[in-house]
């Protein structure tokens, strides 16, 4: 679904620049609930915005469904982000109006798109599990409901891609919860491809895979090893396995062999001071030895 080669997002303000993404390397495939997380800065939103349409890379190369986003004529973008993907942001406000109802505000955006499926509206309610709150005005509802409201919104051009960036940000931990098995039920049931950017590690912990970015490029993966659903059995028959025996990080190596190694272990090895360290080939292993100058 998404190919993300070097890719390279540089903001130009007066001047300043900002190298928010310094040649990121991802690939998802089609069907994929993922998470990407990374610090404050390190360009998680810069990439979403990217793979959604709603700014251009600076260089590199993205593909999305099979398109060429930086061959992307207006237009182009235009129809990717009207036919392609479906956004969910943290401050789900900025999309909502809180005096019209849950229901009034799914069809909005439909009828305002020129599409006259307004019986949709309410199918989109069901599909995020709120269609019993279809009246109620959007002030009168939770902030887990709002969010799933915006939710519906998102899937209301039937993308083939969901962004999501922090979008569990502002509610509290049982409604987190209940947001991501939403995104898991939208996944499994329509095939949904579903990025989600987050800076909560519990969240990460519960999707197959999550990518770390740091300082505007991926630097670690963390794949598990057994599907959510074998650990959900797991649990209801009281077994209790460590994370390690869950999740299994491991270090990108991007086209030119670079990988990024965790700062404390370089640290430890007295790294961080030489700037240098010893590579060797031993048994099949590759080891890193501190530098004797
Ligand atoms: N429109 C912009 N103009 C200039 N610089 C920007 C712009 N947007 C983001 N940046 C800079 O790019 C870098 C990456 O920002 P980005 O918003 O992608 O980070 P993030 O990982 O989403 O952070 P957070 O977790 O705080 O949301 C930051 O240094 C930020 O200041
Ligand atoms: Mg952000």
């Amino acid at each position: 679904m998404i190919h993300c080669e070097n890719l390279v997002k540089i903001y130009k303000a007066a001047d300043i620049e900002v190298v928010a993404l310094q040649g990121l390397d991802l690939h998802i495939a089609e069907g994929e609930l993922m998470a990407i997380i990374g610090n404050s800065g390190s360009g998680k939103s810069t990439l979403l915005n990217m793979l959604g349409g709603l700014d251009r890379p600076s260089a590199g190369n993205l593909r999305v469904d099979g398109k060429d986003l930086l061959k992307f004529k207006e237009s182009d973008l235009v129809t990717y982000k009207r036919e392609t993907v479906g956004f969910v942001w943290q401050n789900n406000a900025r999309n909502l109006i809180p005096y019209l109802t849950a229901l009034e505000n799914v069809e909005l955006p439909i009828l305002l798109q020129g599409r006259r499926k307004r019986h949709r509206a309410l199918d989109l309610l069901e599909a995020v599990g709120l269609s019993h709150r279809s009246k109620n005005k959007l002030n009168e509802l939770s902030g887990g409901e709002q969010q799933r409201v915006a939710i519906a919104i998102a899937l209301a051009n039937q993308p083939k891609l969901l962004l999501a960036d922090e979008p569990t940000g502002s509610v509290d931990t049982k409604m987190a919860n209940q947001i991501l098995d939403l995104f898991r039920e939208l996944n499994r049931n329509f095939g949904l491809t579903v990025v989600i950017v987050t800076h909560d590690p519990l969240l990460a912990k519960k999707v197959d895979r999550v990518v770390a970015i740091r300082d505007g490029k991926t630097s670690s993966e963390i794949l598990r090893r057994k599907s959510y659903q074998e650990e959900l059995l797991e649990l209801e028959q009281g077994i209790v396995s460590s994370e390690a025996d869950s999740h299994m990080e491991y270090a990108v190596v991007d086209k030119a062999g670079r990988l990024q190694i965790p700062a404390n272990y370089l640290e430890s090895i007295g790294a961080s001071r030489t700037h240098k360290v010893r590579v060797e080939m031993e048994d099949g292993r590759i080891i890193i030895l501190p530098s004797d100058k």
